[in-house]
């Protein structure tokens, strides 16, 4: 319940902005000349909305599938204050998302825009996107990872040898190792000097996310707002010697190899941008990873077969993996494909209508929050028979398109995809190989925060075979 709180406070900050425009739109008259009707749904209470009925289910994924199945794939909610229009169909996200995805600007709270940093990649549209974008995919395209392969083992093995034999908080655990490839992913492996501040910067900054935006000393707003001054030092401190000397393949390489230069704090944005878009994701996969493989020891048993059969293949049990070898990894990478799907960890995503839009004989009002609904669409038996079922073999024939987005779609969609499937096949080649692992029964269940989680973070014991 207090989960469900705290995705409920995410969507606080856009209440007051979103009352005002609501009030105003009422008044609005359509722009196409001919009334359009708005998509079928409830507004629910006046200025409250449906925020109780969310509330009252305990699951948002449960009040959103409700309405679906009334309503349709296009329907019409009021969630704190703001007015939404939710889509559910492949199609409909794919007009959001691609094929219009001009009328559909990202949205977030202002707050987090201020702790992030307003020059985040998330935040753009048109020009100034564009270029953050190319820098961006060109640093985690497979070709500029591909070399990091070795780098991810190191993190990877120090982190299981930490866990060995003991009861471990499995997500807390896989947010550091997905916090340590990300570094490593912006900065290479040479900025050692600054990383351990830069990450109790970066610690105490996420501890801020969701708190008040109330800037007062004591309150932890205040103190992750101090720490993202210090994080924004930090960084200029290391672009200033980068600039120095030879440059790497990394992020940060990228956003200094660049003709149309980025100034020192549309850098800093975007590095703790990008360190906040790859830790909890890629972490709350890993997580749940773990967690469908105990429950299913036959597709366990595959993945163990897969990576002994390429344990075996190495010239020497210590030679490191490669590349080619985590290409290898096709039953590994199905359950990737399938966690991603049952787990639908990003269950939507947000956009704000920027003008007034018609799709298929509704009115989208422009100002109105739009959220294609990922988990619904992943949990369709339309494109998915028996979608609760966990069955990495679905994955056997590519999925129809705009069926399957847990990297999102269009402009906006993750650059970081490449590198989150190499660290998780990486990390679980060896825990495949090496580890066993149990859990309590009595620890199942689900959380928010505001991922979906295994409940309590998923304790765990993690032991060596040998
Ligand atoms: C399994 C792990 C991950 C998942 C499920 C995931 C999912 C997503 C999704 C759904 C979006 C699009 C959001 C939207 O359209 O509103 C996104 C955007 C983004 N992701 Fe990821 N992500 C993961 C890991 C990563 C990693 C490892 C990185 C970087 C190293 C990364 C960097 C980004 C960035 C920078 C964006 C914003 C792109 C833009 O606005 O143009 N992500 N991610």
């Amino acid at each position: 319940m207090g989960a469900l709180l705290l995705f409920l406070c995410l969507l606080a900050p856009f209440v007051l902005a979103c009352a005002a425009r609501g009030r105003r739109r009422r008044a609005a008259a359509p722009a196409c000349g001919k009334a359009l009707p708005l998509p079928p749904g409830s507004m629910g209470w006046p200025y409250v909305g449906e925020t109780f009925q969310l509330y009252s289910s305990k699951n948002p994924n449960v009040f959103f599938a409700r309405k679906q199945n009334r309503y349709g794939p296009i329907f019409k909610t009021h969630i704190l204050g703001c007015p939404c229009v939710m889509v559910s169909s492949p199609e409909a996200a794919r007009f959001v998302l691609v094929t219009q995805a001009h009328l559909f600007k990202p949205t977030f709270p202002a707050s987090k825009e201020r702790m992030l940093g307003p020059q985040a990649i998330f935040f753009q549209q048109g020009d100034y996107h564009a270029h953050l974008r190319r820098l961006v995919s060109r640093a985690f395209s497979p070709e500029a990872i591909r070399a990091s392969v070795p780098a991810i083992e190191a993190i990877a093995l120090r982190s299981l040898r930490s866990w060995d034999g003991q009861l471990v908080n499995t997500f807390q655990e896989m947010k550091l190792y997905a916090l340590n490839v990300a570094l490593l992913s912006i900065f290479g492996e040479e900025e050692m000097r600054y990383i351990e501040e830069l990450k109790q910067c970066y610690l105490t900054l996420e501890k801020g996310y969701n708190s008040m935006p109330v800037n007062l000393p004591g309150t932890l707003f205040h103190k992750a707002m101090k720490a993202r001054k210090r994080l924004g030092d930090i960084v200029a401190h290391i672009i200033s010697a980068r600039r120095e000397r030879q440059r790497g393949s990394d992020l940060l390489a990228s956003f200094l190899d660049d003709r149309e230069a980025l100034t020192d704090a549309q850098i800093a944005d975007n590095v703790i941008g990008v360190i906040f878009a790859a830790r909890d994701t890629t972490a709350s996969v890993l997580t749940w990873m773990v967690k469908f493989l105990g429950d299913h020891p036959s597709v366990l048993k595959a993945v163990i077969d897969e990576q002994e059969e390429i344990a075996r293949s190495k010239r020497s049990p210590d030679a490191p993996l490669t590349w080619a070898d985590t290409r290898r990894m096709r039953m590994t990478s199905r359950v990737i494909q399938e966690t991603m799907r049952v787990a639908s960890i990003l269950s939507f995503t947000f956009r704000e209508a920027v003008e007034d839009v018609e799709y298929q004989g509704y009115l989208i009002p422009k100002g109105w929050k739009v959220l294609p609904l990922f988990r619904n669409i992943h949990h369709s038996p339309d494109h998915f028979p028996c979608p609760e079922k966990f069955d990495p073999s679905r994955f056997e024939v590519a999925p129809k398109p705009n069926t399957f987005m847990p990297f999102g779609n269009g402009t906006h969609s993750c650059p970081g995809n490449e590198l989150a499937k190499l660290e998780m096949l990486v990390l679980f080649h060896h825990l495949a190989t090496k580890y066993r692992w149990s859990t309590s029964k009595s620890e199942s269940g689900v959380q928010f925060g505001p991922f979906a989680l295994p409940l309590n973070g998923l304790p765990m014991t993690f032991t060596r075979k040998d």
